[in-house]
């Protein structure tokens, strides 16, 4: 089977929290249109909350702790991102936010991304559109058409065959769609030897 790795960062910082739920959501469903399309769909999820500390210190200092590096690794190596966050006063999260902006120039440079928020009321829905959307398009991520929006009332009894349910499948489509038309991502070592020890004597 074709492989593929997908990183979802989910923004939550209750416990339990209804980003992770949305964000696990949304990565099965991912899981299973990929599969649907013959792909084979690693996946790592990645807590911001296990990494606030780290993540203030990388912009107080401008360098990443261990498990940060590791987790921006994991994003700049993914073949496609799913980034959910709670809606924090009307936009995302100052958490989710930070870790934007500790991710290297281009990190994000055409990779598909589909963009997701929760959230206490439906009213503040179009953060994702005025604020996910164009903070992904400047960093010139392929933003996915279907961005998926859950207020906590979504997550009643009747949610799982509902309009939450029929968006987080058209959105795993799409992500699915994306990934079947690209190739896997392949990440170059900086450190890996291009020359042969032959080639490098010649130089001397
Ligand atoms: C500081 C703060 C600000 C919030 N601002 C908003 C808001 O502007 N609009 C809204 O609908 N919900 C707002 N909420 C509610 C959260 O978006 C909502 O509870 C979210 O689902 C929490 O996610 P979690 O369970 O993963 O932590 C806010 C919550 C907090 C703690």
């Amino acid at each position: 089977m074709n492989q593929r790795s997908l990183v979802v960062i989910s923004a939550g910082l209750s416990r339990p929290s209804s980003t992770r739920l949305l964000a696990d959501q949304l990565a099965a469903a991912s899981e299973k249109a990929a599969r649907d399309r013959g792909l084979d769909l690693r996946v790592t999820v990645i807590e911001l909350r296990d990494l606030a500390h780290d993540i203030a210190n990388n912009l107080l200092t401008g360098f990443p702790p261990a498990a940060l590096k590791e987790a921006t690794d994991a994003v700049a190596a993914a073949d496609a991102l799913i980034a959910v966050t709670p809606i924090f006063t009307a936009s995302y999260s100052g958490l989710f936010k930070s870790f934007i902006d500790v991710l290297e120039k281009d990190t994000l440079a055409g990779k598909p991304v589909l963009i997701a928020a929760t959230a206490g009321t439906a009213r503040h829905s179009l953060a994702l559109e005025h604020a996910l959307r164009p903070l992904f398009a400047y960093l010139h991520a392929v933003v996915l058409p279907t961005a998926v929006f859950a207020a906590t009332d979504d997550f009643g009894a009747d949610s799982a065959d509902g309009t939450l349910r029929s968006r987080i499948t058209r959105a795993a489509g799409e992500l699915a769609a994306e990934l079947e038309r690209r190739d896997p991502v392949t990440v170059l070592d900086p450190f890996a030897l291009t020359t042969s020890f032959e080639d490098l004597l010649k130089t001397i």
